[in-house]
């Protein structure tokens, strides 16, 4: 698959000024590509239970990274509805996952479109604001 193909094309948007973070999002827009990728390639349940294992088990670090990094920073004391809804939307990622990954050993069917649509889309509005806002606080703290 070549890179115009890709689902997640990278955009500025995904960075928010922290090193490792920024990285952690280039991962995880690159494993939403391989997840389409693969899915493409063969859609099969073993495959899809596969991608919604390993994207979960990296979300979750990448969760952890960020939220240990709000914690050192006071973000939770200083800013805590900000801080709530953040850690609620990792929450609800985790939960949808979760779900997908439970209805695919039900033997339910799940829509590869489905699955990498709310993918994409979860990206793209949590890095463009959500995470935008902890990187500028971030920054300020430095
Ligand atoms: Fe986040």
């Amino acid at each position: 698959m070549s890179q115009s193909e890709d689902k997640v094309v990278w955009q500025s948007g995904f960075e928010i000024g922290l090193k490792e973070i920024d990285e952690q999002h280039h991962l995880l827009v690159d494993a939403i590509n391989k997840a389409n990728a693969l899915l493409i390639k063969e859609y099969t349940l073993a495959h899809l239970q596969e991608v919604t294992q390993d994207l979960v088990k990296y979300a979750l670090l990448h969760f952890e990274t960020e939220e240990a990094l709000m914690k050192t920073h006071h973000y939770d004391t200083k800013h805590p509805k900000e801080y709530a809804k953040h850690t609620h939307e990792h929450r609800q990622f985790k939960t949808k996952v979760d779900t997908i990954h439970q209805d695919l050993e039900r033997g339910e069917a799940v829509e590869r479109e489905e699955i990498i649509n709310f993918l994409c889309q979860w990206l793209v509005e949590h890095t463009n604001k959500i995470d935008k806002r902890l990187g500028k606080f971030l920054e300020s703290v430095a």
